[in-house]
């Protein structure tokens, strides 16, 4: 079946379709020997397409990975400042793994990886509104006002945020604890809600991604996701 060839690229688990666009538009790419272009479509089965000058592997088939990220740890493939990345709690699968979406390097929780580029793509993409799960404790005590503003929308330098909803609020001494439940996936988005309310995260964990919870994985583990929670994130991918 003739693709697109940054879908082909992103399905095989290179790099992201927007990635695979730039591999494309610097003629890194051949088909049959011509070098390509954007808007090229091609057939995985047929054609013949290098990546820089290295043949296009089949389709590995996929892996989905469900991790507990602990805190410290970068969400990257590699750090160059050295620091520990969460492909390197998940080394035992070799297989080449990306992260859907990011955390924090000081957020723990449920991260996904795969090396279904093409899931990882849609399931980031802010149409599919995916809802993520996080347990907040930030300094000070959480007021009404406050609590209304997360759940009405909260203005950011990148605009304003998308209605969340609180639960679960409790003080705690000088802190308080709430779950906070957004879809949309901005940069240290729940960081910069809550300090733009005059609080300041002192902890963060995701616990929850769609219908994926940590399900007693400590921080540091992992396990593969089940067939029938790869097809229950498809049919939301779509
Ligand atoms: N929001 C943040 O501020 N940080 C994360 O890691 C995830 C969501």
């Amino acid at each position: 079946m003739l693709q697109r060839l940054q879908k082909i690229i992103a399905a095989a688990g290179y790099c992201s379709r927007r990635k695979a666009e730039e591999l494309i538009s610097a003629g890194l790419i051949k088909v049959d020997g011509r070098v390509a272009v954007l808007g090229d479509r091609a057939d995985p089965t047929i054609n013949h397409i290098l990546i820089d000058g290295e043949p296009l592997r089949e389709a590995e088939s996929f892996v989905y990975v469900l991790l507990n990220k602990p805190v410290g740890t970068v969400t990257t493939l590699n750090d160059p400042e050295g620091r520990p990345v969460v492909t390197d709690l998940i080394r035992d699968l070799s297989v080449r793994l990306f992260p859907v979406g990011r955390l924090d390097i000081n957020t723990s929780g449920l991260l996904l990886l795969t090396n279904d580029g093409s899931l990882a793509n849609q399931l980031a993409h802010p149409r599919h509104q995916v809802d993520k799960v996080y347990l907040v404790r930030v300094r000070g005590r959480l007021g009404e006002q406050a609590k209304r503003q997360l759940e009405k929308g909260v203005l950011l330098d990148d605009g304003l945020t998308a209605p969340a909803r609180v639960s679960d609020l409790r003080i705690q001494g000088t802190h308080s604890w709430f779950t906070l439940t957004i879809h949309e996936g901005r940069n240290r988005q729940v960081r910069r809600m809550c300090e733009a309310l005059g609080h300041q995260v002192s902890r963060l964990a995701r616990v929850g991604y769609a219908f994926l919870t940590l399900n007693g994985l400590a921080p540091g583990q992992y396990r593969l996701l089940t067939k029938d929670e790869i097809d229950r994130l498809k049919s939301l991918g779509k």
